[in-house]
């Protein structure tokens, strides 16, 4: 009875939400489009040319967007990985698999050719239990992967952009992201809904280490 009155506010706010509507007038897979687009027309980040991974890429609206704007120059490339799976986009290379899986990771890296990368995404937001501790235990990991892989494969002046969410371990990625970066910014853009405690967190330029 509570589901069913749940699914009707969410059928409700979906099929009036204006992000929802823009969607398919642009013809993007999902209204998760346009928390990109703002924060990319704010920040500069995506330019063609550049290499860009997009990490939980399915249904794969940001690697529309990113196909649309870098798709035109061959210097560029575009990586996307999810763990399900994804109908193709022209221009983007999807890999399926399971970030936290050594065995996709090493497909990942295999698809770059050697390049290093400009901008790495993470829009991946684990399954969620309901148990607040596992939820956020969770959401630290990918985001230690997703930190860990952009350390490693990130140009010096590079990019990580990570949807996050306000849990328990939340100040902790933020520092681990300042430890990294030389500039790190959290972010809510409109098309994120206010009452979701989704955040983004972008860091730019690495840290020299050692
Ligand atoms: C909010 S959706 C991404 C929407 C996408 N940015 C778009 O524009 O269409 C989050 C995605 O993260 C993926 N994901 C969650 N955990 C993952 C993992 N461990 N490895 C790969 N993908 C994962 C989910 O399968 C899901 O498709």
């Amino acid at each position: 009875m509570k589901k069913n009155r749940f699914k009707k506010a969410w059928l409700n706010e979906h099929l009036t939400d204006p992000y929802v509507k823009q969607a398919q007038k642009d013809n993007y897979r999902s209204r998760a489009v346009y928390k990109l687009r703002e924060i990319d027309e704010a920040h500069r980040l995506l330019r063609p040319g550049q290499v860009v991974v997009d990490l939980g890429s399915a249904p794969g609206a940001w690697s529309q967007y990113l196909a649309r704007k870098l798709g035109a120059d061959r210097a560029g490339a575009i990586v996307a990985l999810d763990l399900l799976p994804m109908e193709p986009v022209e221009g983007v290379h999807f890999i399926q698999g399971d970030f936290r899986e050594p065995e996709a990771l090493k497909r990942l890296e295999a698809a770059l050719l050697g390049r290093r990368v400009d901008v790495v995404l993470s829009d991946m937001a684990p399954n969620l239990s309901g148990i607040a501790s596992a939820d956020a235990a969770r959401i630290e990991h990918l985001a230690e992967l997703a930190l860990d892989f952009a350390g490693n494969w990130l140009e010096a002046d590079g990019a990580l952009l990570m949807k996050s969410f306000h849990t328990g371990y939340f100040s902790q990625i933020v520092t681990r992201f300042k430890q990294q970066f030389r500039v790190v910014r959290t972010l809510k853009p409109k098309a994120s809904r206010d009452r979701s405690a989704e955040v983004f967190v972008l860091g730019s330029g690495l840290r020299k280490q050692g």
